[in-house]
């Protein structure tokens, strides 16, 4: 490719209509719903708690995931939930059921989307025992699937340590997190009766991130090439015998 000059005649390896234009945040939102291409969402808050907070935050992106066309398949924690982890048990009688439907509804989306709870500053132990043993089904059914984690908590920084925390296991399985996340504070008096945000500019906020995410869901699915390995042991010496490598495609 030639080299060009650009504005200050410095060298440009790129004429002008190859650059990619950084898009107003609030100017261009995202597409349409009539031109989005269909794909598919789970979602779910990960509390059993009937006035869950976060149940209520995964039903508010429910309902703005539809409003852009997506199907959404919408779960919770109690589909999922599983005794303890015992390797003992998983060799006797297999993995439990919670853990099977988990994997299934990863499987049948394209991204998934979890609501959380923070305990101690970290995640809730039955998302994180549902997460070890749905892990252990071949292939694993987190690599390469697009992810993007939302909190809520009646404290000042809405769990998002424990978003923090959650990022580990699930990008050690290989998820593709999407970098933003969104923590809800003091999400006891954040909600309307409708279920949208008290805060206006709280809302916006939330309906533009997630809209991104969709954006990249949407281009992840229709761009075949993007290829991902999965290393269950990182730093294992590569041996053929023992490796434990997948590659997905989106
Ligand atoms: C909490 N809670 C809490 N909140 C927080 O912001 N940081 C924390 O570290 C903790 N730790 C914690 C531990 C345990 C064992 C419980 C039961 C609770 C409060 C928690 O955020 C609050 O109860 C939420 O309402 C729980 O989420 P759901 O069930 O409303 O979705």
């Amino acid at each position: 490719m030639p080299r060009l000059k650009n504005e200050d005649g410095l060298a440009d390896a790129y004429p002008k209509g190859n650059r990619v234009a950084a898009r107003p945040v609030h100017a261009t939102s995202s597409m349409q719903n009539d031109e989005r291409c269909s794909f598919r969402v789970l979602v779910f808050g990960a509390s059993l708690r009937a006035d869950s907070l976060n149940v209520r935050l995964a039903s508010l992106a429910q309902s703005i995931i539809e409003s852009h066309g997506a199907e959404v398949d919408r779960a919770s924690m109690a589909d999922f939930d599983c005794p303890s982890y015992d390797g003992d048990v998983e060799t006797s009688d297999g993995i439990p059921e919670g853990a099977r439907r988990f994997r299934d509804r990863l499987l049948a989306c394209d991204a998934f989307i979890i609501a959380s709870p923070e305990y101690n500053g970290s995640m809730p132990g039955l998302l994180k025992n549902a997460i070890d043993w749905a892990s252990r089904f071949r292939p694993q059914p987190f690599n390469a699937k697009q992810g993007f984690l939302l909190s809520a908590s009646p404290s000042m920084v809405g769990g998002n340590r424990g978003l923090w925390a959650l990022r580990v296991p699930l990008e050690h399985l290989g998820a593709r997190l999407y970098p933003d996340m969104f923590s809800l504070a003091q999400a006891h008096t954040a909600f309307r009766d409708d279920g949208r945000l008290a805060s206006e500019k709280l809302q916006e906020r939330l309906d533009e991130t997630l809209s991104c995410f969709l954006d990249l869901v949407e281009a992840s699915k229709h761009y075949r090439q993007l290829r991902k390995q999965w290393v269950e042991f990182l730093g294992e010496h590569p041996d053929a015998a023992t490796d434990r490598v997948e590659i997905a495609t989106a």
